[in-house]
């Protein structure tokens, strides 16, 4: 028999049902709570709340375990790529083989960015942050595909499969140009013979008369960062993605917002800080000790970017793989990165000290991703970019599945408000 739960409010017990998912994670179902009793439930961020049922992402963060429809993110990253892990978060099933050719051939096919689209780019100044031009010209594709941004679920999924491949794939290209744009270098055209991520590295380093080839091992690297990031449960850019979708904004509006929620330092923009952090550490001369200590006085400015996670108590899966990944591909390609030694002497360090282990603080997957992404020749105001390239699918997915749920609701949270109770308006003369 399911275990039932109720609260005390005075003298009374209101029963509330409790809900227990596949994994057995519990909850309990607050949904009639206010009705019933004019209370809400108060959590602020939203850290115990869950916002919905999802069969998509697994993770259980006291465990470091990461599973994407059931699958752990180790054989993912180990055995996968990018695109068949994509393929596998957005429609729950690894692809077969004719299956697998098929979303490739899609994502081939609209790789490319129209000549309306691509003047968009010429009204942003060189300088402009990356990020602000992906998620304003990923907005844009909702005005150039009208018949695929309809702001109804029923006609945006009947064109699903279309509209997600577009996504995919140009969120990749439109990135490739920005870096050119910026660079003040003529795009680099996708070309259809190619494997997706060695196709955004030749779109990203081609020099005039001189094709960009990615080495297997860049191109495997490149795969690997992409797959870690490809879905992570509802994080803050992912519930933002579910917030807009919930309103019946179509997938193009949805992922655009959740480019802008991952713009922030504390999500996306950690692995950029990351190396900012290192850089720093580097040009003072410091071995790390002293910005250890710093990071021990709690400000929020001067914490130790990459450490960390909302929901990883014990440790990020991905950070261990990436940490890997990172030693193997600098030894591959021969680069010897100081900003490696501060990393691993910083990551020894925390890993002794009280007030990191005290905290749970354990390496997140942005402490080393930066210098992977380095080593492939990523400036670091790409590195955010790059980590929206590999979270599209999980975007995606989780769009769709606010869509395909018939019970679904508009997300409207309620607050506690704490502002000045009822007075009355006084005209500006009388004003003090
Ligand atoms: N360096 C130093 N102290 C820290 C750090 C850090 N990186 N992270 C948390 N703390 C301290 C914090 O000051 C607090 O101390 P106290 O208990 O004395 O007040 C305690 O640890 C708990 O911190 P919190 O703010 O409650 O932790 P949170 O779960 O709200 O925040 C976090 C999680 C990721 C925002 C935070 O750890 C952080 O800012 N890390 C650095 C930024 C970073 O690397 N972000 C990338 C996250 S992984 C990418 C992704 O999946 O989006």
């Amino acid at each position: 028999m399911a275990p039932t739960a109720s609260i005390r409010l005075g003298d009374k017990d209101y029963p509330l049902p409790v809900m227990v998912g596949t994994e057995g994670e519990k909850a309990v179902d607050v949904r009639k709570l206010r009705a019933e009793t004019g209370y809400i439930c108060y959590d602020q961020g939203y850290g115990n709340t869950g916002s919905c049922e999802s069969a998509i992402t697994y993770l259980d963060g006291d465990n470091g375990i990461l599973r994407h429809r059931g699958i752990p993110i180790e054989q993912l990253a180990h055995k996968s790529d990018f695109v068949e892990t994509a393929y596998l978060i957005i429609y729950g099933e690894l692809p077969n083989a004719e299956k697998r050719k098929a979303f490739g051939m899609l994502l081939r096919q609209h790789a490319a960015i129209e000549t309306q689209m691509q003047r968009i780019f010429e009204g942003y100044p060189t300088k402009a942050p990356p990020m602000a031009m992906l998620s304003s010209i990923v907005a844009s594709l909702a005005a150039h595909y009208p018949d695929l941004a309809t702001n109804n679920f029923e006609k945006d999924l009947a064109s699903f499969e279309l509209a997600a491949a577009i996504t995919i794939s140009k969120v990749r290209t439109i990135a490739a140009m920005i870096y050119r744009y910026q660079k003040g270098l003529p795009y680099v055209f996708p070309k259809q013979d190619l494997p997706f991520c060695d196709n955004f590295l030749h779109m990203m380093f081609t020099e005039p008369y001189k094709d960009y080839v990615a080495e297997p091992e860049v191109a495997r690297a490149l795969n690997m960062l992409l797959l870690l990031h490809a879905d992570h449960e509802q994080n803050c850019s992912t519930a933002t993605v579910r917030t807009v979708g919930s309103s019946a904004a179509n997938l193009f509006t949805a992922v655009s917002a959740g480019i802008c929620a991952l713009s922030g330092p504390l999500h996306g923009g950690a692995n950029s800080a990351v190396l900012q952090m290192l850089q720093s550490i580097y040009d003072e001369g410091d071995d790390g000790t002293r910005f250890i200590a710093a990071a021990k006085q709690g400000s929020k400015a001067g914490r130790l970017m990459g450490f960390g996670h909302a929901v990883y108590r014990n440790f990020d899966p991905r950070a261990r793989i990436v940490g890997e990944a990172c030693e193997d591909l600098l030894n591959k390609l021969g680069i010897k990165d100081p900003l490696l030694a501060i990393a691993k002497k910083l990551e020894e360090a925390a890993l002794k000290d009280d007030y990191f282990l005290s905290r749970k603080l354990y390496p997140n997957v942005d402490f080393y991703s930066g210098i992977i992404m380095r080593a492939l020749g990523i400036p670091v105001s790409m590195f955010t970019v790059i980590f929206a390239i590999g979270r599209t699918p999980g975007w995606i997915a989780n769009w769709r599945e606010v869509a395909a749920n018939p019970k679904g609701r508009i997300y409207r949270p309620r607050q506690i408000y704490v502002g000045p109770v009822k007075r009355d308006y006084v005209l500006m003369a009388d004003r003090p």
